[in-house]
């Protein structure tokens, strides 16, 4: 299929986007001259842009696209549904794709997550959990717990309930006062433990794990309702939890009566090579929340995973958790979400990812022989690589060291080289690589020729 416009539609989209579009997250003032990005179609792991240019997609759109691109299958189920029945809300009634899907995903999701609660999105599905935690403790006579405990610089949305547990102070001022009762833990960083665990992962483990128990105590062990955490945190670049960390955090929260929520929306889905974070790293949450890879991007879904424990107030007499949204369980994205697991079924993804992450990591930690990259970590299909200014020291870059470095060159010279992946300096620079499930060896060698060309590039720049 050609994928190149013509000249005159190039300029016509340029215009209307300069005119009309806001992108998110974006400094809208640098498409004042250069043009904006603009990409017509995708296929297996590629993306085109408007004159026909090829892309790897290193990111999977933004940690979305498990299965790839291009699926008819998984479109036509969305087409057929929406056929059928394009809408109806889950208020009050139910439709037979919410319905399956959410047996399917219970069928899925370890222990006794059993009921699932449907959102549009991320966001949604954080912010629904924090209702529930909420509300349910009011239910069950123990109205003071509000608060929520999240790590340092971890994502977890926009909208103001989940920015408030986002750990982003740059992104959050704005838009302060937030609501009441986020409070900030240290992340798994391990390359930037503190120095007196610096030496040994599962103690520097222990430390962090008991820093969310202190934080409890701190702020009164009545007061604290839920601990936020990804499976492995992706803001930062790809914290993984070092050995033995959730299962101490899950021992704290049952000390204090606190839920743990697994934060999922990106770690689900195949990401970590299987359904849900949580097996990987073997512990147990009373809520995960999701969106993002269960459709693939192929139709907007998220939504939230709660234990039959956590339902029980609301199946009696007139209690209801008040809480909805329209587009919520949408059927559409509900037969796509079913459509997209039967490829995962079929294809084995969970498998390819298993297999193959052992190459993934070695072919990018080849990288770390450029004096740029200072660490190469993550699991699955998700790594981040953490770019120093001196390797030895594990010195960073200053703010506007890396205002040059990543906005000023390397955003730019990855997607001009024909990869797509995420400079990003919320935290210490690092770049994050989220490719899609289906990704082998050729697309590891890919992503490492082209880093390895613009680090180094890179590197004269510094
Ligand atoms: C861990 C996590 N939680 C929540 C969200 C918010 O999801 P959304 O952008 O769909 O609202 C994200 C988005 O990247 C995320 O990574």
């Amino acid at each position: 299929m050609s994928t190149a416009y013509s000249k005159a539609d190039i300029a016509a989209l340029q215009e209307a986007a300069r005119r009309h579009l806001w992108l998110h997250f974006t400094r809208m003032s640098s498409y004042s001259t250069a043009d904006v990005p603009v990409i017509v179609r995708g296929e297996g792991q590629y993306v085109f842009d408007q004159n026909g240019k090829r892309y790897l997609d290193g990111l999977a759109g933004l940690f979305v696209s498990q299965i790839g691109h291009g699926r008819s299958e998984v479109a036509e189920a969305g087409a057929r549904q929406a056929s059928e029945l394009a809408y109806f809300p889950l208020w009050s009634y139910a439709h037979p794709q919410a319905i399956q899907l959410a047996e399917r995903l219970a069928a899925l999701a370890p222990g006794d997550l059993n009921r699932v609660f449907f959102t549009s999105s991320g966001s949604e599905a954080v912010e629904s959990a924090w209702k529930l935690a909420k509300q349910y403790f009011k239910a069950v006579g123990q109205p003071s717990r509000y608060k929520v405990l999240s790590r340092s610089i971890a994502y977890h949305g926009t909208s103001m309930g989940a920015l408030a547990i986002t750990g982003l102070p740059g992104i959050k001022e704005p838009f302060e006062p937030l609501p009441p009762g986020g409070v900030r833990v240290p992340n798994t960083n391990f390359y930037r433990a503190p120095e007196f665990v610096a030496d040994d992962v599962t103690a520097f483990g222990v430390w962090a794990a008991d820093e969310i128990e202190r934080a409890i105590l701190r702020e009164g062990e009545d007061s604290v309702a839920a601990v936020f955490l990804e499976p492995c945190q992706n803001s930062g670049g790809c914290f993984p939890p070092p050995p033995g960390y959730f299962q101490r955090v899950r021992d704290i929260c049952d000390r204090y009566g606190v839920l743990l929520v697994s934060d999922e929306v990106i770690c689900a889905f195949g990401r970590l090579g299987h359904y849900f974070g949580s097996e990987r790293y073997g512990y147990q949450p009373d809520i995960i929340t999701f969106a993002k890879g269960v459709t693939s991007g192929y139709a907007p879904l998220g939504g939230m995973l709660v234990t039959d424990r956590l339902m029980a107030p609301f199946n009696e007499g007139q209690n209801t958790f008040l809480h909805g949204v329209t587009f919520a369980g949408h059927p559409v994205s509900c037969a796509v979400a079913m459509a997209n697991l039967d490829v995962f079924e079929k294809e084995d993804l969970l498998g390819n990812v298993r297999a193959n992450e052992a190459a993934f990591r070695a072919t990018l930690g080849k990288l770390t022989d450029l004096p740029i990259v200072g660490d190469v970590r993550g699991d699955g299909y998700f790594y981040g690589i953490e770019l120093v200014k001196d390797k030895e020291t594990r010195q960073t870059f200053d703010d506007d060291e890396s205002e040059r470095l990543l906005r000023g060159f390397l955003s730019g010279a990855l997607f001009d080289a024909g990869l797509i992946c995420r400079a990003d300096d919320r935290g210490d620079p690092v770049i994050q690589l989220s490719p899609p499930l289906t990704c082998t060896q050729e697309h590891f060698d890919e992503m490492e020729q082209i880093l390895r060309s613009v680090l180094t590039a890179a590197w004269t720049r510094v």
